[in-house]
């Protein structure tokens, strides 16, 4: 009779914090964005590394040739949203701030973009997918386990001939873009790096002339974690036309977007 009182105790306090981790937990945090990374990045995600002895990155590869089709970008974009939407909270750009990405690229129609921080891909397939014959895609990734990962989600898009992966810090690799590259001037660039590089790397690609009239700058997070310096330079400056597109931080309901800016030259 003990034992049995002991074996309901123990599975209805499993059910419990099963419960607590899976459905609770996540319904209250993704209301705020400071909480969803303490849970997800500190918690779930070192939790899970334990006890998969794996890496996010390599979780969401797994993911992708698990549930995607190799030469389809769309599902492997699918394939990363549903995971990191149900298992695992990640830093891509997300299904909902991704449709704005995707209508930025489709309206600009660029044939030179470049992309600050590529973490598993994710943005990289987004855009990719949607540039015309001949356009080129710079990633700039300086986490070389992250590049590893990404290079091979994003050969299983079937986007590779599109993409150039740098491995290497934005602000080492902006200055060599035109002698290494033979780039002229970016059409688009994705700015989705560590937020205190956005004014920096911006000031950057303006004094390595990199940027034409008409250059688009589009800078993921501006509300979280958010990138002030960067939204007061470009708001206040003569030489941007700047826009707001209100959204959600990625997999949450937790109020961020992205600040669309056009270099008047
Ligand atoms: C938010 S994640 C990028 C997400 C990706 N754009 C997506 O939506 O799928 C930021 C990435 O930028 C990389 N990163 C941060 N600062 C960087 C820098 N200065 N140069 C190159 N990569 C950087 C980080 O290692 C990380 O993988």
């Amino acid at each position: 009779m003990m034992w049995l009182t002991l074996l309901y105790s123990c599975t209805g306090g499993a059910a419990v914090l099963y419960a607590l981790y899976r459905w609770v937990i996540p319904s209250i945090v993704q209301y705020h964005a400071g909480l969803t990374l303490i849970w997800y990045e500190t918690i779930v995600q070192r939790m899970l590394n334990t006890l998969t002895q794996s890496t996010q990155p390599q979780r969401i590869l797994g993911a992708v040739q698990k549930n995607a089709t190799r030469g389809d970008p769309r599902s492997v974009v699918k394939a990363i949203d549903q995971y990191c939407r149900n298992k695992e909270w990640a830093m891509n750009v997300g299904d909902e701030k991704g449709c704005i990405l995707d209508s930025v690229v489709s309206e600009v129609n660029p044939s030179t973009v470049l992309e600050l921080g590529t973490y598993c891909g994710y943005s990289t397939v987004r855009i990719a997918s949607l540039l015309p014959p001949n356009a080129k895609l710079f990633t700039l990734e300086f986490n070389p386990h992250n590049a590893v990962i990404a290079r091979q989600v994003i050969a299983w898009a079937g986007v590779e001939d599109k993409v150039q992966l740098i491995e290497g810090a934005s602000g080492d690799w902006i200055p060599k873009m035109k002698e290494h590259y033979g780039v002229k001037t970016f059409d688009l660039v994705f700015l989705d790096h560590w937020k205190d590089r956005y004014l920096p790397d911006t000031k950057l690609l303006e004094e390595c002339g990199l940027l034409r009239k008409g250059s688009v700058l589009l800078a993921d997070n501006v509300i979280f974690p958010g990138a002030p310096e960067y939204l007061e330079y470009i708001r206040g400056n003569q030489r941007y036309e700047s826009c707001f597109f209100k959204s959600h931080l990625e997999y949450t309901k937790a109020l961020d977007g992205l600040e669309k800016s056009v270099f008047l030259g």
